[in-house]
Order: C-alpha cells, then structure tokens, then sequence
C-alpha cells in the first residue's frame, strides 16, 4: 500500500454535510454587539464618510436602528456620543444630560431586551481629544507631547461610568487605559448603588493604527500627540497578560482585546490564561479594509466577514464588537 495514506482529512470535506459534522467553531454561537454613533438632534440619519453603512443618528433614530438589529439577532449596542460641544475635562462625558445618557435613557424606554453598552472614555467630549485630562505640566508640550494625567482622569471616569448606568446602561466598558481605571470604577458603582452592573474592561487596547476611520467618525483624533502614553505598544504580547490580570484583580468581569484580526495571538494567549468571557473588538479600520477591498471586487464581501468572525471565534473570543454584527447574524 505504499504511497496511499490511511489518514485522509480530505474524507470530512467531501459534502457540506460531512464538513459540518466536523467543524469546530460556529460564528452562529457568537455574542455579537454593534457599535453605534449618537449625535445631538432630531430625524439625523447621516452616513460616516469614513465608515460607510455606518451612521451618525440622533437619538430618534438610533432607536430605530437598535430596534431593528435587536430583531435581527444582535444581543446588544455599544454607544458612543458626539456632543454638541467639548471642553478640556470632557464634562459631556459625566453629564446627566450628556448624549449617550438620553440615548441609554430612550433604549431602556424603547427596547429594554437589548443589551446596553456603555463605554466610558472622555476623549469624544475633550477639545484636546485625549482620554483624559492633561497634566498641568505637560501642558504646552512635553517631548512626547501632551500627556495625560493618570489619577485625576479616574474620578472623572467613575462620574461617568456612575452617570451611564443611572440612565440605563446595563454594562459599562472603560476604554481609557489609565491605570487602574477598573477599580476605581467599581468602587464608584458600588458607592452610587450599582454594584450589580459589570465591567466590560477593554482591558488589552492596543495604540493601533486600525482605529482612524473611528476618530473621524467621533471627531476624536488628538489635536497634538497620540495615544502611545496610554495605550499599548503593538509589539507587545506577555504585556498584554499583565493588564488583563490588574483588571480583573481590580473586578472587571469581561476582559477586551482590541483590535481584533492583528491581535488574534493575543485573544487565544489570554482564552488559554483567563477563565472570565473573552471579548474582541474588530475595530474600524478593519471593518473599512474589508469594505474597501470588496468594493474594488478584490474580495468577495460577505465570505470575508464571516471569515473574519470565525477567526475571531476560534482564536477563543465568546463576545464580538463588531460594526458589521447586523450583516453576521443575517448571514449565520
Ligand atoms: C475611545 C475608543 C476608541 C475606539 C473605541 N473606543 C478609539 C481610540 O482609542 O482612539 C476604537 C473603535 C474603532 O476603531 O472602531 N477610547
Ligand atoms: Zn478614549
């Protein structure tokens, strides 16, 4: 028999029915939450140049939106509000009246069986757009640039994680990177009668180049510097370890890896670590490359979502932040 193998992996790909007996991973199981954008006004439905099929709604229409999806399969909307002005502490952020708040407020009233995101950072709602306040010393520029203030930036966040659940948020998910932001989160909640809400942490944030598209959406770019202060070095994997750790020492209950597709190492080193639910964000410089590719016919569009998802999946994500949750949960 020389030369005719009796291991053949080929048997279980002849029929859809037989690769379906031996597929490992479905995209089906998968917990998808769709990011939106609000906006202040009324009857705005207006489509982010940066990030086509993708809108900025006022809160009318994000209803509507949420609504939709929510019917279509997807579990839950993470939000991020556009203020209609800016300051240097970004007091929007920690407003009762902010614009995620009345928009938390509206989806609680209108479709309470969705999941509601909250995430809580203050760079839409800082003029200087870092993730938190300056360093009074820093200012003017340091080599580096600005650089933001570590401990003064956690109160303000607690106000803000406070402030989101008060109107409705049922988690909220920091995306700062200040150093221990978690903690000082859970205390807040706790302090304020919210000790039942969780932490969504986005706990390994990566300073990547994949969130452009998302800071035109938000008009969120840093006036000067960058995030490199903050966020972690792309080169970094073991790192990645230790943050997820501080954050759930410091009581988040759902860890993040962002981006998602460059960082798959990172999600499967921390599935085979941690026990806690796994979360990826395919952020939106991924979700804009894989548009861009389809609309030039270089890729056939809805094959490399769904791919892209399963990859997510096997690489050990439970939980999936994805701009493209609506087209998935059609597709699966
Ligand atoms: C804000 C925040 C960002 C994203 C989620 N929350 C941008 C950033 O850190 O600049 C990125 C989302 C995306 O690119 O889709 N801290
Ligand atoms: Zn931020």
């Amino acid at each position: 028999m020389g030369g005719y193998p009796a291991s053949r992996p080929r048997r279980l790909r002849r029929s859809e029915a037989l690769r379906s007996l031996a597929r490992e991973t479905s995209s089906s199981g998968a917990k998808l939450i769709l990011p939106l954008f609000v906006v202040p006004g009324a009857g705005v439905k207006q489509e982010i140049s940066s990030l086509p099929g993708v809108f900025h709604l006022s809160v009318d229409m994000l209803v509507k939106e949420a609504a939709a999806a929510h019917d279509q399969g997807v579990k839950g909307v993470i939000l991020f509000g556009i203020p209609e002005s800016k300051d240097p502490v970004g007091s929007g952020a920690y407003s009762e009246d902010g614009i995620a708040q009345r928009a938390f407020r509206a989806l609680r009233e209108s479709v309470p069986g969705l999941l509601r995101v909250a995430d809580v950072c203050l760079c839409e709602y800082t003029d200087h757009g870092h993730c938190g306040v300056i360093e009074e010393t820093a200012r003017g520029g340091t080599p580096g640039g600005p650089q933001v203030a570590n401990d003064p930036t956690l109160d303000l966040l607690g106000r803000a994680a406070v402030s989101l659940a008060r109107a409705g948020a049922d988690l909220v998910a920091p995306s700062d990177m200040m150093d221990g932001r978690v903690g000082a989160i859970r205390t807040a909640l706790d302090a304020a009668g919210y000790p039942q809400v969780p932490i969504l942490s986005y706990a390994a944030k990566y300073a990547s180049v994949f969130y452009g598209p998302f800071r035109e959406a938000a008009g969120s770019a840093p006036r000067a510097g960058d995030r490199r202060g903050y966020q972690m070095d792309p080169a970094n994997a073991r790192e990645a370890m230790r943050e997820i750790s501080l954050d759930i020492e410091e009581g988040a209950d759902i860890v993040m890896v962002k981006p998602a597709m460059p960082y798959l190492d990172i999600i499967r080193m921390a599935r085979d670590r941690f026990d806690h639910p796994i979360a990826a964000f395919q952020v939106s410089g991924e979700y804009a490359m894989i548009l861009a590719a389809a609309q030039r016919g270089m890729i056939a569009r809805d094959r490399a979502i769904a791919e892209s998802l399963t990859s997510i999946r096997r690489a050990g994500a439970d939980i999936i932040l994805t701009y493209f949750a609506r087209e998935a949960s059609r597709l699966s």
